[in-house]
């Protein structure tokens, strides 16, 4: 399959392409791909619409909430009812759907909204602390959800939540985009293919520079730890679950493998605000094989942005950049090559450093673009899939268990920070 050029086709319909075409071993990293190339729903036909609501509508779920009314007539969904108990949100989200032709109810207690509405699956953006108590009574509520990362503030939460899945068979999908990304997709069929050799390490960093804070309204600070709950360790693991736990998942994904020990250390360098989560962090996590996932997460430089890095013996892949280099370039042209030489000073015959003394600069070589940049849309499909997942009745295997091992180690790498430590897996979190 060609896909350098910019394809005709929507989003689905390639990764839908990719499903059908992909090698064994690519297929098997990325089961829930079926979910797109299967258009024989089991549960429910396409022609049953499913409703659908939200609950915690702030910033990400009224984004959530954007893209199910836009996607509402090829998914055949309806939006039932949104959720939240900050009023202000919760109106604000009524006029989004207002805006978008779509009347629909409102509750302030999501047990209220469970208890009046008949619904198929729910959408939950609220903050962490809120995600395993909900979560647990949709599911046991018979009602497929979709939950935003990371899954809960606690491992002991992260297993009830699992459990809870298990117990109830009904979807439980965590908001892991980055799975349903085509660039990350491609990135992922050329490194199970063989295209960047072994897999020797992976190195991420999420950089920004910010406080990280949203205004109070009317400067209200009775509201702060409810809006500001990103910055309060009972509340947040800051930087852990709001930003690594994405790259993290994409760690997991590449090795098909859970970490076996972390390390790490975490400080309050720049942001001394009455915040009780670090501004800086940085954690190795070692796999099986002693392959080594190099984190680090600041809010006080935005010149390296994020990326997540994946080095192999033959070529390295940058997702975020959306390039694939070889460890050997391909060859300059002839001219190219000359004035290489020229500039890098390989006629000039004073040896700098000994004869033995070559640069170790990074190499310059641009490598290939992995996708087209346009060509990404990953909420979208993410919730496509989580409509056609409860048409199918069933969520992919190994999609679950991958978010559940993301989340955990996402939270062991806290308590090797805080502990000074490094942290295994207890035992009684395996699954
Ligand atoms: N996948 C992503 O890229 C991504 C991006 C941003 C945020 N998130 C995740 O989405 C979640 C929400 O983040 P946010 O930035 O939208 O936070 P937010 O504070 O903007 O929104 C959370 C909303 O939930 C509401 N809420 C709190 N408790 C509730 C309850 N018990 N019942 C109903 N509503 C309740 C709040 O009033 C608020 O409106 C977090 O888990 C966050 O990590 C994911």
């Amino acid at each position: 399959m060609n896909t350098k050029t910019k394809p005709e086709k929507s989003r689905r319909e390639f990764l839908k392409d990719l499903a059908m075409g992909g090698s064994s071993l690519f297929l098997l990293s990325a089961p829930w791909l079926q979910s797109f190339a299967e258009d024989k729903p089991v549960s429910l036909s396409l022609s049953d619409q499913l409703s659908i609501a939200v609950i915690g509508t702030g910033s990400r779920g009224t984004l959530l909430l954007t893209i199910l009314l836009k996607i509402r007539e090829t998914a055949n969904i309806r939006i039932v009812a949104i959720c939240d108990n900050y009023q202000p949100n919760l109106q604000y989200a009524q006029a989004v759907c207002r805006k978008n032709m779509c009347e629909v109810k409102t509750y302030s207690d999501y047990r209220e909204l469970l208890e009046q509405e008949k619904l198929d699956g729910v959408v939950i953006a609220t903050p962490l602390t809120e995600h395993a108590a909900i979560t647990m009574d949709c599911l046991s509520a018979g009602i497929h959800t979709f939950c935003e990362k990371a899954m809960a503030r606690t491992p002991d939460d992260v297993k009830r939540m699992y459990d809870a899945h298990k117990s109830s068979g009904k979807i439980l999908q965590i908001g892991h985009q980055r799975m349903f990304n085509p660039i990350y997709l491609e990135g992922m069929r050329r490194i199970k293919d063989g295209e960047i050799g072994q897999v020797t390490q992976m190195r991420a960093y999420w950089h920004r520079n910010n406080n990280w804070r949203r205004p109070l309204p009317d400067n209200n600070f009775d509201l702060e730890r409810q809006i500001n709950w990103r910055l309060y360790k009972d509340l947040s693991v800051g930087l852990l679950t709001e930003l690594m736990t994405h790259q993290l998942q994409v760690a997991l994904w590449v090795t098909g493998k859970v970490p076996v020990s972390v390390i790490g250390t975490g400080s309050n360098v720049f942001w001394k605000d009455g915040r009780t989560v670090p501004d800086s962090v940085s954690l190795t996590y070692t796999f099986p094989d002693g392959v080594q996932f190099v984190y680090d997460s600041m809010t006080s430089n935005k010149k390296y942005g994020l990326e997540e890095q994946i080095l192999g013996s033959k070529g390295t892949i940058e997702f975020e950049a959306n390039r694939f280099y070889t460890e050997v370039p391909p060859p300059a042209p002839g001219i190219r090559q000359l004035i290489n030489n020229i500039e890098h000073g390989i006629f000039d015959n004073i040896p700098i450093g000994g004869e033995s003394w070559v640069p170790e600069r990074a190499v310059e070589y641009k490598g290939e673009e992995l996708m087209p940049e346009d060509f990404y849309e990953d909420s979208m499909l993410q919730m496509e899939a989580f409509a056609n997942f409860i048409r199918q009745g069933k969520i992919p295997h190994r999609m679950v268990e991958e978010a559940y091992y993301t989340s955990l180690w996402t939270l062991l790498g806290e308590n090797a920070i805080d502990e000074e430590r490094k942290i295994s897996m207890p035992d009684h979190y395996r699954i």
